[in-house]
């Protein structure tokens, strides 16, 4: 079990070694335990950590304020709108002041081709550590959950089929992070990935490349595909999620000709039927209901949508404790 966390960046889980993802999730266990039992983890008692959000959030903002807080620190929320950022201060020169003020500072900037580059250049200058709380590339706050929500249930990772599925939605132009970081992570613990979407939502190829060399090593596999069912059949994890078509077209416009000739790639209970009967519904949430997923899907028996949100914030606490406390 590696125990030297201190100071590291969790900006990727790419750059953190399975055997490092495994102390993180038994820690997350570790905090989940102590949260049902109201026992103290006041691990990061009097640390701040800077939680700087160029966008929205519910899920992220609340389980970092929430869980910092339980740590016994406080979570200093950063709207970047209000911040002298909006006048074009350099992110070298925020990354020296807040680590001077605090023991840690969080960032989500999804700006496709600027959000992760940002986050590097904190990650250069700050003498703290840098936690990605979503930028254009990865979400690992929420891949880790995924795995911790997935593992629960199946503690044997090994050849679960799961699903990463490309689904209709209309709320915005959604990044590419979550099914880019779970493409990559899950085939690191052996699992049999399907990524299935319409032509036009690829992801890049390097995380592809990535991914297959990764199965490869751990004994998983990495299918691509563009019929939705042939991802849902007899998979044990379906995870149906719009997401951008960043990589083809780089343009901001939400709905476009090729979102609209694909309102078919919804999770419906017929496409459900074809899973396996104890099958796992996730979703990152927030989810585009009647787009993206029928509400008796997410709201059915399959669905773990609820526990995998609740992961978020056991993971967050484990996330900031190694990091930013630790050894
Ligand atoms: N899944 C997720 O990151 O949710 P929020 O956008 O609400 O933080």
């Amino acid at each position: 079990m590696q125990t030297n966390f201190r100071g590291k960046h969790f900006i990727t889980l790419q750059d953190w070694s399975r055997e490092e993802i495994e102390t993180l999730l038994a820690v997350s266990t570790d905090l989940k335990r102590k949260f049902a039992m109201r026992e103290s983890t006041e691990y990061l008692k009097n640390e701040t950590v800077f939680l700087m959000f160029f966008e929205q959030s519910t899920r992220t903002r609340n389980s970092m304020e929430a869980g910092i807080t339980q740590l016994g620190g406080h979570g200093h929320f950063l709207d970047t709108s209000t911040m002298q950022i909006s006048h074009g201060e350099v992110a070298k020169d925020t990354a020296i002041i807040l680590s001077r003020y605090g023991h840690g500072i969080a960032c989500r900037n999804c700006f496709w081709g600027i959000g992760n580059k940002y986050l590097n250049d904190l990650a250069q200058w700050s003498t703290v550590p840098i936690i990605n709380m979503q930028c254009d590339l990865y979400h690992p706050l929420q891949a880790i959950a995924d795995l911790m929500t997935i593992q629960e249930k199946r503690p044997q990772l090994r050849n679960l089929k799961v699903s990463v599925i490309w689904a209709y939605a209309t709320s915005h132009k959604k990044p590419i992070s979550v099914p880019l970081s779970q493409v990559l992570l899950f085939p690191r613990f052996g699992m049999d990935v399907t990524l299935a979407y319409p032509k036009g939502y690829e992801l890049p190829d390097w995380v592809i490349n990535k991914a297959e060399e990764s199965a490869r090593q751990n004994g998983g596999s990495l299918t691509i595909t563009h019929d939705q069912d042939s991802a849902y059949r007899d998979a044990d994890v379906v995870i149906p999620k719009n997401w951008g078509s960043w990589v083809s077209n780089p343009g901001k416009d939400v709905v476009d000709d090729l979102l609209t000739q694909n309102k078919i790639w919804k999770c419906t209970e017929e496409r459900m039927a074809l899973t396996k009967p104890d099958s796992m519904y996730m979703h990152a949430l927030p989810a585009d209901r009647g787009n993206e997923v029928e509400d008796s899907v997410i709201d059915g028996s399959h669905s773990i949508v609820y526990d995998e949100a609740e992961n978020r914030l056991h993971t967050s606490k484990a996330v900031m404790a190694l990091t930013m406390g630790g050894r």
